[in-house]
């Protein structure tokens, strides 16, 4: 996810745009660019976070400018690759939040026509286009180039001699502001509050055109009205995109980050590491490792390979088998146990593969390939949104190497997630908040999510919990089970589900308050339950992605009612860069 924004009115731009992008870079902050539109076009960019070293970029000349802060999904962070990007001539600039899937072909055909690029990115193809259709109407050559574009998309865009600004959305967010004799476009409200609360949100497909004489917005080749809506949240607020914490704020991304990163998997070349492998070991921390736990599962199940799962940490005291495909599942890609494990597996000469959110870092330089999460930059301690990109990551990677067995359930991932966040889970919460202890508990692929779900209570509510495979737990834990213990069981329809219900009876059966994830309307389930959270319809996949939302909520709604410090709990940092 990236921030873009643009001033077009009777001030200087540059201060304007550099002021925008650092209300921007929660969104990214790898690098970041401006370009102001004077007697040329001035372009100022570079790698880097603007909150730490833009502040000469405003001095650039000119009274309309766009501005870029990057999260870099094609094309490591540096001054190249950073935004905005031009055309051959220097005379058109464009800046993009999204991804253009076809940018590949695109960039061959442009290439073929003469085309000179710089960068490695996708956004690029963009400027060469435009300069292509370019005959003195901009807002004209843009909405001749956006049906060539497939993919995610809001741009803004300028050009040299041209008084206007051109803004497209397209399932990226895009927001214009109205202010005194000053017009804005950002990719949300919270660069904006500074100058107006009269703001219009544009819909996909449409087309703005912005100038000191006003905006103008064209939808499939016709004027449409957007209505001026007035906001009335506060900066800081705003910031947070109106939810009261970073946390809340990356659960509700999920289904955007899930069918992102689907998409954009979807378009990339399998990567060559992939081919013939024998089996799989993947290493990992923390939330990282019960994704990677819960790959197994679906590797074994669907693949027809061993497959193996080790803590990072622990996998330096031993080597798996000579010829599997390592694979290195990090996030932030700078863990330090899991960067060890990578270097052991390259000393061992066995092929590496890591599984990340950021681009250039640590692990996609040790690995002989990097399979991308598109989950936008985490702010919150507590790993949510990296999760459902990772699993989104393993089931592409699952359908690949199974050949489409998950294909189908992959494209209404992303709804089953939405349908999981419309829950009312405060009846669970009251449960869990006076706990001494909790358990979760799952079978199969849901015994991972039961550690996720474990996780997840402990780091942000403080509660003690832990999860369990559900067979294991009349083996030494149910002498813990008491009336102050929740125990939080999974139980989806499928092939556990007859026994799953029995392990949830004999836990009911010693008075334990049991919090049910269940399949929808079974009444034997709903009656042994003292809450049951009901799972929305479909298969494996949905109701994993389902269960993962719902047991996020239930620990983030938990520690908001103890009064935790939900995005920075005691203790924890957001990457672990020491082993
Ligand atoms: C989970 O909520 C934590 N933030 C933590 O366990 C995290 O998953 C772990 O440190 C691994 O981080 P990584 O994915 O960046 O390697």
């Amino acid at each position: 996810m990236c921030g873009i924004f643009g001033y077009c009115g009777k001030k200087k731009a540059a201060p304007f745009l550099v002021e925008g992008l650092r209300r921007l870079e929660y969104r990214g902050y790898d690098s970041f660019g401006i370009a102001v539109s004077n007697q040329g076009i001035t372009v100022r960019k570079r790698e880097g976070k603007i909150s730490l070293g833009g502040a000469d970029l405003a001095r650039v000349k000119g009274t309309m400018g766009i501005g870029h802060t990057r999260w870099a999904t094609h094309g490591v962070p540096n001054d190249q690759n950073a935004h905005p990007h031009l055309d051959c001539q220097g005379t058109i600039a464009v800046v993009h939040n999204g991804i253009i899937e076809n940018y590949a072909a695109l960039k061959r055909e442009l290439q073929d026509r003469g085309h000179e690029f710089r960068s490695e990115t996708d956004t690029e193809v963009i400027p060469h286009l435009i300069e292509e259709a370019f005959r003195g109407d901009l807002a004209a050559a843009v909405g001749e180039v956006i049906p060539r574009l497939e993919g995610s998309y809001a741009l803004l865009v300028i050009a040299a001699g041209c008084t206007e600004m051109v803004a497209v959305r397209q399932k990226s967010p895009l927001v214009l502001g109205v202010g005194d004799r000053a017009f804005l476009a950002a990719s949300d409200v919270t660069p904006i509050l500074e100058h107006t609360e009269r703001v219009i949100f544009l819909e996909d497909g449409d087309i703005a055109t912005l100038s000191t004489r006003g905006i103008e917005i064209q939808h499939g080749g016709t004027g449409v009205e957007r209505p001026v809506q007035r906001i009335d949240w506060s900066l800081a607020e705003v910031k947070k995109g109106g939810f009261p914490h970073y946390m809340q704020k990356e659960i509700y991304e999920q289904p955007e980050v899930f069918s992102l990163t689907t998409r954009a998997l979807r378009g990339e070349e399998t990567p060559a590491v992939l081919q013939g492998i024998r089996g799989v070991t993947l290493v990992a921390c923390g939330t990282s490792f019960n994704a990677a736990l819960l790959c197994r599962y679906l590797i074994e199940e669907y693949c027809g390979i061993p497959a193996r799962v080790e803590l990072a940490s622990e996998f330096k005291y031993y080597t798996p088998p000579g010829d599997y495909l390592v694979v290195g599942v990090s996030q932030s890609g700078e863990t330090a146990d899991t960067l060890a494990a990578i270097e052991k597996a390259r000393m061992h000469n066995h092929p590496t593969l890591a599984v990340t959110n950021v681009l250039g870092s640590t692990i996609t330089r040790l690995a002989d390939h990097t399979l991308y999460m598109r989950a936008g930059p985490e702010i919150s301690v507590a790993a949510t949104k990296s999760f459902i990109a990772e699993l989104a990551v393993f089931f592409h990677l699952v359908d690949h190497l199974s050949e489409g067995a998950l294909e189908s359930s992959l494209s209404t991932g992303h709804l089953a997630i939405g349908e999981a966040l419309l829950q009312d889970l405060s009846p669970a919460v009251d449960l869990c908040r006076d706990a001494r202890s909790m358990f979760f508990v799952g079978r199969g692929p849901f015994y991972p999510l039961a550690l996720e779900g474990a996780l997840k209570m402990k780091e942000i509510s403080y509660i003690h919990a832990e999860g369990y495979a559900a067979g294991e737990i009349k083996h030494g834990p149910f002498a813990l089970l008491c009336p102050d213990t929740p125990v939080v069981a999974l139980c989806p329809p499928g092939q556990a589900f007859p026994v799953m219900f029995s392990n949830i009876r004999e836990m009911k059966a010693r008075g334990t308050p049991m919090i049910v994830i269940g399949a929808e309307g079974n009444q034997d389930l709903q009656e042994v339950s003292d809450v049951f959270i009901p799972l929305p319809g479909g298969g494996l996949v949905s109701h994993v992605l389902a269960s993962t939302a719902l047991l996020q909520l239930l620990a983030y709604h938990t520690a908001v009612a103890l009064g935790r410090d939900v995005d920075q709990p005691r203790n924890l940092a957001k990457s672990v860069t020491v082993e």
